[in-house]
């Protein structure tokens, strides 16, 4: 009987480790799952927060990026209207349109000839001289006005009216000559002067930029 008794002792006290094991185990992997979900947990307060700050620092930036776009009077002066009867045949003025200088010329009879005679000629950046006179809508131009964005497009310096060979405009820097259509007919510039946006708003008025 007492060897039983001692037997069964023996079974009961493994039993009792594995209990405590199991506790322990169980207990172990909690801690895992409470520090699995405290992890989760501190990720999205951190995504949260990062988030709560990109978009705080987007409204604080918002009137500065909105103090970078164009003021009223600004966006106004894109357009510039210029009076055309002041300036007489053979002349040109400069003006400013669209943060930009161009050349409003008043070509002569002579001029339009030329530039309408060299629409057959070798061109390095081919064009006929009624398609750099068509307004920003498409319209035909009129022959006596030429309007072209004043920077040479070598290096963008600013031609010269009456110098170069072909009547036109020649560049002092490197020396790029312009034909009376502004087209390149010399010189390291590999294009013809840029045509500037414009088109008739009266007989004698036009709105460029
Ligand atoms: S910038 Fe005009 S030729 Fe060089």
């Amino acid at each position: 009987m007492r060897r039983e008794r001692a037997a069964a002792e023996r079974t009961r006290a493994p039993f009792g480790w594995s209990v405590a094991m199991a506790i322990s185990s169980a207990a172990s992997e909690n801690a895992n799952l409470n520090s699995a979900v405290d992890e989760t947990r501190r990720d999205f307060i951190f995504v949260a927060a990062g988030a709560a700050a990109t978009v705080g620092l987007s409204y604080a930036a918002w009137p500065f990026i909105d103090q970078m776009n164009p003021s009223a009077d600004t966006r106004a002066l894109a357009t510039t209207d210029i009076d055309l009867t002041q300036i007489g045949e053979g002349q040109e003025i400069t003006v400013r349109a669209a943060g930009k200088s161009a050349f409003v010329r008043h070509r002569t009879q002579r001029e339009i000839e030329a530039a309408e005679h060299d629409d057959f000629a070798h061109l390095k950046d081919p064009a006929s001289d009624a398609s750099r006179l068509a307004q920003k809508n498409g319209a035909p131009g009129r022959t006596a006005y030429l309007i072209v964005w004043s920077a040479c497009t070598h290096l963008g310096c600013i031609p010269l009216f009456a110098e170069g060979e072909f009547g036109g405009w020649r560049c002092p820097c490197h020396g790029s000559v312009y034909d009376t259509s502004g087209r390149i007919r010399s010189g390291p510039a590999p294009k013809n002067l840029f045509v500037a946006p414009y088109v008739y708003t009266g007989a004698n008025a036009v709105r460029i930029g």
